[in-house]
């Protein structure tokens, strides 16, 4: 069994919140560690309390979360970062990677990566002033991939926990293949301890990349766990029969359905949220494509919980 490797789940906004780690832990206890998606970066001085509940230490269910800030001033991090510590964090990791351009034409997430001076600036002023360990989460750049180039040698002098790397650029959203050679480049170039992030999607591509990258024993994997909740386990060099899979997914699916519904306000936003979840499981039941479609298709829960039970028979 594969004990050596740490395993983090990534954050997926708008699916993986703390109701889905909770759930998805408990039937499903293979990651080691999950990063929260961004908290919502508002302005320091107008921030709502009520934004830190998907990150409150209270009930995460066993599974360590780490934060996520996606600021551009150090201000703003360092503001947020002091109450992230209050309530008992010890490690806050940063969002320097996310494609979005209503985030990146902001310069926030990878859309700050072309600014490296304004990068050391702010570690400059966020590491004295927090107690929390920081880590980054990025991608090779925003335009291009050299951006990440400019950046890494000189955060050798800060100690970060860890930088995760995605390696694709902004622009590229989640076009193309992850690029391994890229990621092959940063690690020579990095003191720090990496984390491999990027189309992980089966226990072969993760052999394939323990084996070409073998002083790394830090991965995420975001959508492969998505689509197949058993990757992690399998990773880990568990096996699992089509009959024991079919009733983990069911234990973990029905689980998650009862508890989004006492949460969410009405059938549409409970329907909505599930077909988000099952644009990603249904690549774990290929072979029936009639009864996935009348999934995605309903419109009542009635018709869904129909469809999902004939999924499972
Ligand atoms: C819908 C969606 C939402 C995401 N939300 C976040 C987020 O809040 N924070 C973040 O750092 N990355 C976010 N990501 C990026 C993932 O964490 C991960 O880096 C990316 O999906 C690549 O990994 P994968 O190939 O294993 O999915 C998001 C990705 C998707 C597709």
């Amino acid at each position: 069994m594969e004990t050596k490797h740490f395993l983090y789940l990534a954050p997926i906004r708008g699916i993986t919140d703390r109701l889905f780690r909770d759930i998805y832990h408990h039937h499903f206890p293979y990651f080691n560690a999950a990063i929260a998606p961004f908290i919502n970066p508002q302005r320091s001085i107008n921030f709502n309390n009520k934004l830190l509940a998907d990150v409150n230490p209270m009930g995460n269910g066993g599974l360590v979360t780490i934060p996520q800030l996606m600021y551009n001033t150090a201000e703003d991090f360092i503001s947020l970062g002091k109450r992230l510590e209050d309530i008992g964090y010890t490690h806050i990791n940063w969002n320097l990677g996310c494609p979005s351009p209503m985030v990146a034409n902001k310069q926030r997430g990878s859309g700050l990566l072309p600014y490296t001076d304004r990068i050391i600036e702010m570690l400059e002023e966020i590491i004295p002033a927090l107690r929390a360990e920081i880590s980054l989460k990025v991608r090779l750049g925003f335009k291009t991939p050299h951006e990440i180039h400019d950046l890494l040698p000189r955060l050798d002098q800060f100690p970060l926990k860890e930088i995760i790397i995605h390696p694709r650029i902004g622009k590229q959203l989640y076009r193309g293949r992850a690029d391994r050679q890229a990621f092959a480049d940063c690690s020579e170039v990095s003191r720090h301890l990496l984390v491999y992030n990027g189309d992980i999607n089966t226990a072969e591509d993760f052999r394939e990349l323990a084996n070409r990258f073998k002083g790394i024993d830090h991965w995420m994997i975001g959508r492969g766990a998505l689509t197949n909740p058993l990757l992690p386990g399998e990773i880990k060099g568990h096996s699992f029969t089509a009959a024991e899979r079919k009733e983990l997914l069911s234990g973990f699916h029905d689980d998650l359905y009862n508890q989004l519904q006492i949460r969410l306000s009405g059938p549409g936003h409970l329907l909505n949220r599930m077909k988000q979840i099952w644009a990603y499981l249904i690549g774990s039941f290929s072979e029936e494509k009639h009864i996935l479609k009348k999934i995605r298709k309903a419109s009542t829960t009635r018709h869904y919980e129909r469809a999902v039970a004939k999924l499972f028979q």
